[in-house]
């Protein structure tokens, strides 16, 4: 089966082709044949996402991305995945009404798919020669259930148990911002630009690799809390009162950084550590934004080894927003839901800022 993949929730807009066969546990493969990503650079010097702004890119990009798609892939497409939340609805529009054009100009059908979904699937992916597309290909890992999802991006932060294959529980989740954002935020109050994760990540590896000393101590917020909720709204605020009482000298803003990546990284880990250990899991599958990030890839992964638990996570390049995973979603759904064909459904889809999982 040829499926499109089709992302427009943020500030990136995807597009993607995969041919996948066979099913969960019964020798999924799939090869990627395309997969295309333009990131709107022009919401860096507004320090987050401007919504009418992305959806005006997104109308722009999406034709441009199709095009970069070899026609005859494109013309043996069988299915079109497309997100319908949760995500900017604006957004989320513009991707559901280009894929409403192409299903009617195709004659195929259209399979709505969750985001987070996405970023937990692509972690649960073997990618062999990834390095080029149309080389590349991948398979699901071997995993034993109980597993815990751990979701980490600008807009979400949630612990959720997975007691089977597509099977999805929130256990926890941020009762304010969302990791990613709190990146962004504290990155913004550093004088760094949009996207924040990235940036904060590059000062803070430069304090570790230099011994700088510490400059300051950040909260733990919520780390001794007996449920799996978060909270990150705080350590931005105590990073601005910091800043507000200080003079910043010459490598302060590294020490900061690192400080709060620390503080980050101890809450996630900790809070994963519990669920793992209440819920007997075999494995954590990481996603979303924030799992680029390499200290919170390594500390996680090095803790939950001492376990005996696996950390699953993709490729860096995978973790942010893109359609290869959206397009591996909707294969699933289609696969346990065969769309019907024709152009009669598509027309019902809705965006849907806050979809969850269950
Ligand atoms: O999943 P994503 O691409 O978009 C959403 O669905 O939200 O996540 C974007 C978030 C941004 O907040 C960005 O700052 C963060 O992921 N991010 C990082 C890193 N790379 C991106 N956060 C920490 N460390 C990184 N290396
Ligand atoms: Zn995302």
């Amino acid at each position: 089966m040829k499926v499109l993949g089709i992302e427009t929730s943020a500030d990136d807009t995807g597009i993607a082709l995969i041919e996948a066969q066979g099913s969960f546990g019964s020798d999924f493969r799939f090869s990627i044949l395309a997969n295309v990503v333009s990131s709107q650079k022009i919401h860096a010097s507004y320090g987050g996402i401007f919504p009418a702004l992305a959806k005006r890119e997104h109308a722009k990009n999406l034709p441009k991305l199709l095009q970069q798609l070899s026609t005859s892939d494109v013309d043996a497409t069988d299915a079109i995945a497309v997100t319908v939340g949760p995500g900017l609805e604006p957004c989320l529009w513009q991707g559901i009404t280009f894929a409403q054009e192409l299903s009617k100009r195709w004659g195929v059908p259209i399979v709505p798919v969750n985001h987070m979904e996405g970023h937990i699937l692509i972690s649960m992916i073997d990618f062999v020669n990834q390095s080029s597309v149309n080389q590349a290909y991948g398979r699901l890992v071997d995993l034993n259930f109980p597993t815990i999802a751990l979701l980490v991006s600008g807009g979400h932060t949630e612990l959720l148990l997975m007691r089977a294959f597509g099977k999805y529980e929130y256990i926890g989740r941020t009762r304010d911002d969302a990791a990613g954002e709190a990146f962004d935020k504290v990155a913004r109050l550093l004088g760094l630009p949009y996207p924040g994760g990235p940036e904060i990540s590059r000062l803070a590896d430069c304090a570790r690799r230099n011994a700088l000393p510490r400059l300051m101590t950040l909260p733990r917020p919520m780390v001794t809390s007996s449920d799996y909720d978060f909270s990150f709204s705080g350590l931005k605020t105590a990073v601005e009162r910091y800043l507000q009482s200080h003079e910043l000298q010459s490598l302060d803003r590294e020490k900061i950084a690192r400080e709060f990546e620390d503080a980050v990284t101890d809450v996630l880990l900790f809070k994963t550590l519990r669920a793992v250990e209440e819920y007997g899991a075999h494995a954590v599958v990481m996603g979303g934004g924030v799992s680029a990030n390499r200290h919170i890839r390594r500390v996680l992964g090095e803790r939950l080894q001492e376990q005996g638990v696996r950390l699953l996570v993709c490729p860096p390049e995978y973790s942010a927003d893109n359609a290869l995973m959206i397009a591996l979603a909707g294969y699933f759904h289609a696969l346990k839901n065969p769309p019907v064909g024709g152009c009669a459904e598509p027309a019902n889809l809705k965006a849907n800022g806050k979809l969850k999982l269950c």
